[in-house]
């Protein structure tokens, strides 16, 4: 318990010092993501904000090349991949492109889970939307991969200090997996919602990643319900930092708010096969 307090108590000065360097979140991925949301996106925005970007321009094309897309023709261009994928999908993935370059720590311990943990969220976020084009809220699929990529951040935050107190000498040893799991489990949610507000993101993302363990989901509140469907599937599956956790999806509370059954769930795991492509 006391050293409990200790990491936790380091993790908290650090955060105070004013000195701390935090993940931030990328201006232009966000930008492209409002342009897309709206009901007529302006693609030539779109294309402009993603080849100013060399290496988002690469990724988004290797994506969009990819089996999980399945396309014929090989594209070359940026507007030709957002006329094949459409503006929200372009949007998406200058979301996982930017938000992957997060995802860095010195101390291999913290990378390995930092990989861990980038892996659930993709998964979390693919799962998220195809749940949403399943259950009828296509509307707010895109809405649905943005907060199921965003909805453990309080982890990254966690591992991102964990990993400059160790690095500066405040923190002597690495701590245990299981300290540091019990930690993030305990504090995730708050440092989350903390953090997406300091990203100045919309409200209904920091609420998912603040609220999205508390015992029962409020009636209508579907993003919600997907987000910890999306969740417990990765869970289910072992892609995240705490090995496989044995549930049946199909008997889950979430499952049930959307009338989902083993055949409609195991789509879903097939389609979690080809978003490895993002890992
Ligand atoms: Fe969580
Ligand atoms: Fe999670």
């Amino acid at each position: 318990m006391q050293k409990d307090a200790s990491l936790l108590d380091t993790i908290k000065a650090y955060m105070a010092s004013g000195k701390a360097v935090l993940p931030v979140f990328s201006a232009t991925s966000l930008k492209i993501q409002r342009e897309a949301a709206k009901a007529e996106p302006d693609t030539g925005v779109i294309e402009r904000m993603i080849i100013c970007d060399p290496s988002l321009t690469s990724q988004i094309l290797r994506i969009s090349n990819s089996a999980f897309y399945k396309g014929l023709q090989k594209v070359s261009t940026v507007r030709a991949a957002i006329v094949r994928l459409g503006n929200q999908e372009i949007a998406n993935i200058a979301i996982l492109v930017s938000q992957k370059k997060q995802f860095k720590a010195h101390e291999p311990f913290v990378r390995a889970l930092m990989q861990q943990l980038w892996r659930h969220s993709v998964s979390t976020a693919v799962s998220a939307q195809w749940i949403a084009h399943r259950c009828g809220l296509k509307a707010r699929a895109q809405e649905a991969f943005t907060a199921g990529l965003l909805h453990d951040m309080g982890k990254l935050l966690i591992l991102t200090v964990t990993d400059a107190v160790k690095r500066n000498g405040t923190l002597h040893e690495m701590p245990a997996v299981v300290l540091l799991s019990e930690v993030m489990d305990t504090f995730h949610a708050p440092y989350g919602y903390a953090l997406l507000r300091y990203w100045n993101l919309p409200k209904a993302y920091c609420r998912i990643a603040r609220d999205h363990h508390k015992p029962e989901i409020a009636k209508g509140d579907d993003l919600m319900a997907i987000i910890r469907l999306a969740d417990r599937t990765t869970n289910s599956l072992g892609i995240g930092l705490r090995g496989t956790e044995a549930c049946v999806l199909a008997a889950t509370p979430e499952a049930d708010y959307f009338g989902l059954d083993e055949i409609a769930l195991a789509e879903l795991e097939i389609k979690l096969e080809d978003a490895k492509v993002f890992w």
